[in-house]
């Protein structure tokens, strides 16, 4: 595992934008992994400013969806696609057909968590996966004591994490779905290449956890360890407790 430590949130977009530009460099139509929450949108950002200064051309990349809640009404703004779809699909000029996700409104929820999973196999598998870390040291939606060998699977959010993300559902943990569903570690861990961001100093122990902790299903986060191309991206109030 590789740590890289920035100084701050706008550092931290910059340092995997790049590598995500030179991943589309050498594999123009690579599958590219996003995660969702507060933390990946310096990433894109700063890849979306690469393209506009034509430092890259991202015309053939693939988008993969990390995970999603269930039950939310489609359409959604606070649904996983809606915001994969605003803060990265759309910025980066991309067409909905380079994108897939999990459909977290089916009939029948096991059989979409099925479908993703092979469909991203299909897909040739995801090429760079970007991940946030939960306080909980969470990865996805794999909340604490998720097998580490689980599968693309429906998930109970935990109420730290209901908690955590009340904050995109006008503070109200009650408008907060309970279940989701998310790639299970498993499947995170075939990517060819796991980049884990994580900034600010609430995230010190989670990351600490994951990082230098013993390998154990209780902090999700420390399946990374596990992995041979894995890269922990920090800034200096994340990397506090290192
Ligand atoms: C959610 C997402 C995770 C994300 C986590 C942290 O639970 N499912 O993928 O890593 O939130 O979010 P934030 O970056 O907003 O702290």
């Amino acid at each position: 595992m590789e740590v890289v430590i920035v100084e701050d949130a706008a550092a931290g977009g910059e340092v995997v934008a790049q590598s995500i530009a030179a991943l589309l460099r050498a594999a123009p139509s690579a599958l590219l992994g996003v995660a969702t929450g507060s933390t990946p949108g310096p990433v894109y950002r700063a890849l979306t400013a690469k393209v506009e200064a034509g430092e890259v051309d991202v015309s053939s990349a693939r988008i993969a969806q990390l995970d999603e809640y269930v039950g939310l009404p489609t359409g959604h703004p606070e649904s996983y696609r809606s915001v994969v779809l605003r803060e990265v699909v759309e910025p980066l000029g991309l067409g909905r057909d380079s994108f897939m996700g999990p459909d977290g409104s089916a009939a029948d929820v096991r059989a979409a968590c099925l479908a993703y999973d092979r469909a991203l196999a299909a897909a040739g598998g995801v090429d760079l996966q970007l991940l946030g870390i939960g306080t909980d040291g969470h990865i996805g939606f794999n909340e604490p004591c998720s097998s580490l060998a689980s599968r693309t699977r429906i998930k109970t959010l935990t109420e730290q994490t209901r908690v955590d993300n009340a904050r995109f559902f006008g503070g109200d943990i009650e408008q907060v779905p309970r279940h989701v569903i998310t790639q299970g570690i498993g499947t995170i861990l075939e990517a060819r290449h796991l980049v884990l961001l994580a900034t600010g100093e609430n995230k010190a122990d989670a990351v600490a956890l994951a990082v230098e902790g013993p390998v154990a299903s209780v902090v999700p986060a420390s399946a990374l360890q596990l992995h041979p191309h894995a890269t922990v991206v920090v800034d200096e109030a994340a990397a506090s407790k290192l």
